[in-house]
């Protein structure tokens, strides 16, 4: 049986119920700025194996830890950079996770085997709450089935999860829409694995120059470090393709494409970004890249609903918001990507 707590504004009766779940080994699932994350105790190795068999995720994926104050993070790494402390001054509570040495206290079924720990601080009002209440930190993937995009509302992790899981706290729709940027601080320069709700530019103007694994531009090639990138994530059940390049040129071959689609006899779904398209069903993602990036999950599974055969993408920029949305576009395309010149 499923719990949903209906939540706007912030109950701390409500969330206290779901404190107490948490504080008994059983899986809870709740907002973030980002996205919905599934959450269980980081350090009850029980309760994070079932986070693992509700999502059939692969057990060498590792989990974030969610925290509520900073104080916290000495209890899960072992040695905190000087950059950890002056981006997390700057940064958290938000979406920037960072990968530290891990203490022994953090059970290795959290980390997917690996002697780091993913950490960060959601700017989630009702996700604090829930941290603060259950005195535990959260080990919380994105609250979708492996393999599915991630829920940017609670009814996505109802569709989900419901029947399988003890709780779900609606607090409506999440603000960013794409997940934490995940920052290696373990390596110097620090790397990075994941772009998401925190621009790398942003990070950059305070701790100078970083790298960024080959991984977040589509080239598989140091897998160990960036364990999440092997699997094919975001993936609707239609195909996806992307097309970027100049405006103009975009527009005319996702024209092309349409009618090329539709004499084969299939369904065709189109994400634009401002523009209008005659498909079977055309999603407008919105003008910039925060629009984009806050549309784009939501986008992909109304497509899977409308059972679409083909998802027709524009590209956006790759700066700002924009490298994170390329970054899942790329990963549901199975990285078919046209590019315009
Ligand atoms: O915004 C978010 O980060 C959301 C919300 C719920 O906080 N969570 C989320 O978790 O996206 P998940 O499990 O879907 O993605 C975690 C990512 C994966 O790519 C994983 O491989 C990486 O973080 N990760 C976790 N621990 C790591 C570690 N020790 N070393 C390298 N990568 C790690
Ligand atoms: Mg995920």
């Amino acid at each position: 049986m499923t719990i949903i707590i209906n939540m706007r504004g912030i109950q701390y009766k409500k969330i206290k119920i779901a404190a107490r779940f948490i504080r008994e080994g059983k899986l809870v699932a709740f907002p973030t700025e980002t996205v919905y994350g599934l959450g269980a105790d980081a350090l009850n190795e029980k309760a994070v194996k079932k986070i693992f068999q509700a999502k059939g995720r692969p057990p060498d994926n590792p989990l974030i830890v969610h925290i509520a104050n900073f104080e916290q993070l000495y209890d899960l790494a072992s040695s905190i950079p000087k950059e950890a402390e002056i981006l997390a001054k700057k940064f958290w509570p938000g979406p920037l996770t960072f990968v530290l040495p891990k203490k022994d206290s953090v059970p290795l079924i959290t980390t997917g085997g690996l002697d780091t720990v993913a950490v960060r601080m959601p700017a989630n009002e009702i996700a604090l709450s829930l941290i603060k209440l259950s005195e535990r930190p959260i080990a919380a993937p994105s609250a979708n089935i492996s393999g599915k995009p991630s829920p940017t509302s609670a009814e996505h992790v109802i569709d989900d999860f419901y029947g399988k899981i003890e709780c779900i706290i609606d607090g409506g729709e999440t603000k960013i829409g794409v997940e934490s940027t995940v920052l290696d601080l373990t390596l110097k320069p620090p790397m990075l694995l994941r772009p998401g709700g925190l621009p790398l530019e942003e990070i950059e103007r305070v701790i100078g120059r970083i790298r960024v694994h080959p991984s977040v531009k589509g080239h598989i090639v140091d897998i160990a470090r960036a364990p999440g990138m092997k699997y094919r994530h975001y993936a609707p059940d239609a195909q996806v393709i992307v097309i970027e390049g100049r405006k103009d040129k975009v527009h005319e071959k996702i024209v092309e494409l349409i009618q090329d689609y539709h004499r084969k006899g299939l369904k065709v779904g189109v994400m634009s970004t401002g523009g209008f398209y005659e498909a079977d069903v055309c999603i407008d993602l919105g003008r910039n890249s925060e629009e984009v990036a806050r549309n784009l999950f939501k986008a992909l599974r109304e497509l899977d609903k409308e059972g679409v055969d083909v998802i027709l993408a524009e590209g956006v920029e790759e700066r700002g918001l924009g490298l994170a949305v390329m970054n899942r576009l790329k990963k549901a395309a199975g990285h078919r990507t046209i590019i315009l010149k």
